[in-house]
């Protein structure tokens, strides 16, 4: 112990003051050195009773402070040791994992698997087409040439003019892909594609400028109306259910001949009527008729030899028939809330 013990002390209290680790151990070392049974603040009341009288008061007051200072120096080390010990943990591997969001299928994805299983069964190929189409596949070969008033019916987003590259545009239906089926197969062809169509429509709840459709496609020697208006009826009713009818009207496609747009009962209603079928007891699902002689032989089929049906409906209109959408819009908006709906139906 030095002369002064005054200054001594004060030194000790500074060197406390001023002590920091960041290492348990060498806070441990500091707890024993300064307030183990034979530390220094052991020491210094030992020291007390050399104290002169008139100065024991005074020196207790700093004796005092010191172990205050030491006391405190060391619970808040320690505190934020652990702390720092705490924030670099491993985390409890033994907890249960935490359930993850596995998502779920798009309802135009899975209203277009059934539909394309529905003719796989009957013995349909489910093939792919381009969706960025020159114009000879998605109209001239259709006999809808330039200049067609039939063109109007599908407002067509053109892609830039390149003078090495034919007129391009987005397909505005899938029947696009019928030309290119036909020019590079030979009969039997037996095909439904489906995929997205684009047209240049104001969009609205019940319209919009991309959408998708199913193409089908069926070429053989001998095929009549009646194995279109039987591949048809089948189709209705494993979609929409066994007690489902079909109406085929007469219409208007420059592609077939004779052509016709089938209703389906409304399996909403029961056919007695109601606001999606507007009152009538049928909702329009497709268009279809017979492959027209001119377009077989647009592609290189034989006319004389070959006859074909083709369809062509929208993916949309099912789906939304199906799940009581009323806002297309919605199908491409991608809000969560909207898709988890799904999350049970596939
Ligand atoms: N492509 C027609 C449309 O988008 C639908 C269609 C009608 C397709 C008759 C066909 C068909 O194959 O035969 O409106």
């Amino acid at each position: 112990m030095p002369k002064n013990l005054f200054d001594y002390t004060n030194e000790l209290l500074q060197e406390i003051e001023n002590f920091t680790t960041d290492n348990k151990e060498a806070l441990e070392q500091f707890r024993i050195k300064h307030l183990g049974s034979k530390g220094t603040l052991k020491q210094l009341m030992k020291n007390i009773k050399d104290i002169p009288n008139e100065q024991k008061r005074a020196f207790g007051q700093l004796a005092n402070k010191v172990k205050q200072t030491t006391e405190q120096k060391f619970s808040e080390l320690k505190e934020s040791l652990e702390t720092e010990e705490e924030q670099v943990s491993v985390p409890d591997l033994m907890r249960p994992a935490e359930l993850s969001n596995i998502g779920s299928r798009h309802p135009i994805s899975i209203v277009k698997a059934q539909m394309c299983e529905i003719f796989e069964r009957i013995g349909f190929v489910t093939v792919d087409g381009p969706e960025v189409e020159d114009d000879w596949h998605n109209f001239t070969a259709l006999n809808t040439p330039e200049n067609h008033p039939a063109r109007d019916m599908q407002d067509t987003f053109y892609v830039e003019k390149r003078e090495t590259l034919p007129d391009m545009l987005l397909r505005t239906h899938t029947s696009s892909a019928q030309s290119r089926i036909m020019k590079s197969q030979t009969p039997p062809i037996r095909i439904i594609v489906p995929g997205r169509v684009y047209r240049n429509e104001t969009i609205s709840a019940r319209a919009h400028c991309q959408f998708h459709q199913i193409e089908g496609l069926y070429i053989d020697e001998g095929v009549s109306f009646a194995d279109l208006k039987q591949t048809l009826l089948y189709f209705a009713q494993e979609m929409f259910g066994k007690n489902t009818k079909i109406r085929l009207r007469p219409s208007y496609f420059p592609f077939t001949e004779p052509s016709a747009e089938m209703d389906i009962s409304c399996f909403i209603c029961n056919a007695k009527g109601c606001s999606v079928c507007k009152h009538t007891g049928w909702v329009e699902i497709l268009g279809c008729g017979m492959v027209d002689p001119a377009v077989l032989e647009n592609c290189g089929i034989d006319s004389e030899k070959y006859t074909g049906f083709a369809f062509g409906m929208g993916i949309e209109r099912s789906a939304m028939l199906r799940y009581k959408i009323n806002d297309i819009r919605l199908m491409f908006e991608n809000d969560v809330r909207f898709l988890k709906q799904f999350s049970a139906t596939h």
